[in-house]
């Protein structure tokens, strides 16, 4: 009997560990599938897809840069992948290529379940406006936070996220508004970081007063390029926390879209960060 077909696409994809969490999904489930990785050209996601589905594949997680193209590929979009303009998760049904993006339920998941912290009610500061914002923020909003404040260096992209989001902020009664990256307020009980400037080497790009004692500082990327922030949190008194345990929550969400079963995700994420430890 052939296992059915899943994959990652992404270019880099190298060291990806979508396949191993996978792999133990399916083990602590009892689900029979195979999940690979795929290094995908740069101009070649769409012909990747076609080719994917004709092997029978039944759905991809997608990662760096083809989020993007993967929601514009899609021939039905859920409302959380038009809002993020961007998808994690591809379905393959009938001919149908399904969009959806579990990223801003992992990271929300990660923060409340894992973390222990409750968003309803509180001030969160989400850092930057680009694609790793932008697949967060209908979810945070969603968990009804009383504030979001988007903070961006360029200002004119965090209105515009604000402005996509505007209405269902409205709907949950959270204050949505955006900023730059000056002369922001004290006080957030949650820093989310999803700008990519640990990446380049660049310092924390706020001020450290923007942390109540005690917060949550969450950096949405995880291993060494998390590391800059992690110590600067840990610095000025915050509770830090790195984004591996988001990778592993929408991966879970992931696994219940294709499977309609939620795997176990705490005791993967020990392991995980047993192994990368
Ligand atoms: P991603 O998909 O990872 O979000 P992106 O769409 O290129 O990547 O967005 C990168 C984000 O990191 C943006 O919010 C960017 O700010 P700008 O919109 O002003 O470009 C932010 N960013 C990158 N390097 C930064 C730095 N050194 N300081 C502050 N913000 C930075």
């Amino acid at each position: 009997m052939s296992m059915d077909l899943y994959c990652v696409m992404g270019n880099p994809v190298e060291h990806s560990r979508s396949p191993w969490i996978h792999a133990r999904f399916a083990e602590l489930t009892g689900q029979s599938l195979h999940y690979d990785k795929r290094l995908i050209p740069l101009d070649g996601f769409a012909t990747a897809v076609s080719a994917f589905v004709a092997e029978g594949g039944r759905g991809c997680n997608i990662t760096v840069p083809f989020k993007f193209e993967a929601a514009a590929l899609a021939t039905h979009t859920s409302e959380r992948a038009m809002l993020a303009l961007a998808s994690n998760v591809l379905t393959f049904r009938d001919g149908d290529i399904l969009a959806d993006n579990t990223d801003g339920a992992g990271l929300v998941n990660d923060i409340q379940r894992n973390a222990g912290v409750d968003l309803q009610g509180r001030r969160v500061l989400l850092i930057g406006a680009g694609g790793a914002a932008a697949g967060v923020l209908g979810p945070l909003i969603l968990a009804q936070p009383a504030g979001i404040t988007v903070a961006n260096r360029t200002l004119s992209k965090a209105s515009e996220l604000v402005e996509r989001h505007a209405a269902l902020a409205l709907l949950q009664k959270t204050e949505l508004t955006a900023h730059d990256l000056q002369g922001l307020e004290a006080n957030f009980d949650v820093l989310i970081n999803a700008t990519a400037s640990s990446l380049s080497g660049a310092e924390v790009p706020v001020a450290a007063s923007t942390l109540k004692p005690g917060a949550l500082a969450y950096d949405m990327m995880y291993g060494p390029a998390a590391q800059g922030f992690l110590t600067w949190a840990r610095e000025h008194g915050a509770v830090a926390r790195d984004g591996l345990g988001m990778l592993v929550e929408q991966a879970a969400e992931s696994f219940l879209i294709w499977r309609g079963v939620l795997p176990p995700s705490q005791p993967v994420l020990a392991e995980l960060r047993a192994i990368l430890r």
